[in-house]
């Protein structure tokens, strides 16, 4: 076993030979948009996206779906399925089969297997300090999301976070395999200082950000400002709140949106210094906001620093 459980990583690795080790995730969720073929897609980008942070390429898929026995059309199910296997195939990845069980509540989503060289995994364990930070998606996700549920959020902002959420992170991490980056790992529950703090942790090292170059979709932040806000910006507040600094010129808007939880959100990426703009031009030829937020310290008391 190469990377377990206990670091906190985005899938487990597990090493064959010398040349290829296996990478595991699983991960399903409720659904986050009414339309069943959109929610598929997102399950299915979502789920490859662990497989993407650690560097590896996605091969194949089994699929997890939760379903009720009776009161709702077998065809929505049908739907999910279908929008998921055309993400799956615009990765690349193979669906080998699934299980369903019965279940009051729709769940749905995978378990992705890929594979990678066991000298080129990353993890979100090798940040150094003097490395550039990146963001390969903008933020504002999960506020956007819940707006859907309380009929807050416009028609523009729904489909600009689908757009987002259904966008794989397959061309962001081919582009980071081609530079010398030292750790990633995607943003999903527990926002961009959430995930950040992991990293800081696993790495042993500090994060500091810049809040005026944090990439998020305009609407979530003007519902940020009118506290449409999901329940965990709370609670992961709560868990980094000891160990991290957040300037009082920071508005607590944008704070929140930091901390807004996202689903099939962009990836973190250390990249030492001297490539990061080899490595942005290089994104933008593949068509990724990547956005230059942050860099890596030594760490001298605080994990997470906002400026
Ligand atoms: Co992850
Ligand atoms: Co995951």
């Amino acid at each position: 076993m190469l990377v377990g459980y206990d670091t906190a990583d985005d899938a487990g690795v597990f090493r064959i030979d010398a040349e290829h080790a296996l990478v595991q995730t699983v991960d399903f969720f409720t659904p986050v948009v009414d339309d069943p073929t959109l929610f598929g897609a997102i399950a299915a980008a979502n789920s490859l996206s662990d497989v993407y942070a650690m560097g590896a390429e996605p091969l194949t898929a089994l699929a997890i779906a939760c379903f009720p026995e009776e009161g709702m059309d077998l065809e929505i199910l049908t739907r999910i399925m279908s929008g998921g296997v055309e993400k799956l195939r615009e990765a690349e990845v193979a669906l080998l089969g699934g299980h369903t069980v019965a279940d009051p509540e729709i769940k749905f989503g995978y378990s992705i297997t890929g594979m990678v060289h066991p000298d080129r995994i990353m993890t979100n364990a090798g940040a150094r300090p003097g490395d550039a930070l990146v963001l390969t998606k903008p933020l504002g996700i999960g506020i956007l999301t819940s707006g859907i549920k309380f009929n807050r959020t416009s028609a523009e902002g729904a489909d600009r976070a689908i757009a987002v959420m259904t966008t794989l992170n397959r061309a962001a991490a081919e582009v980071m395999r081609k530079f010398d980056c030292h750790a990633a790992t995607d943003i999903t529950g527990f926002g961009l200082l959430g995930h950040a703090y992991e990293m800081a942790e696993a790495s042993r090292a500090a994060l500091r950000f810049q809040s005026g170059r944090i990439p998020f979709i305009q609407e979530a932040y003007r519902l940020a400002e009118a506290r449409v806000l999901p329940r965990t910006i709370a609670t992961t507040w709560q868990m980094i709140e000891p160990k991290t600094s957040v300037a009082p010129s920071v508005p607590e808007p944008l704070k929140h949106v930091m901390l807004d939880p996202q689903t099939s959100g962009g990836l973190l990426i250390a990249v030492g210094a001297t490539e990061l703009g080899a490595l942005l031009e290089e994104m933008a030829r593949s068509r990724v906001e990547a956005c230059h937020v942050g860099l890596v310290e030594e760490c001298t008391g605080p994990r997470i620093i906002v400026d």
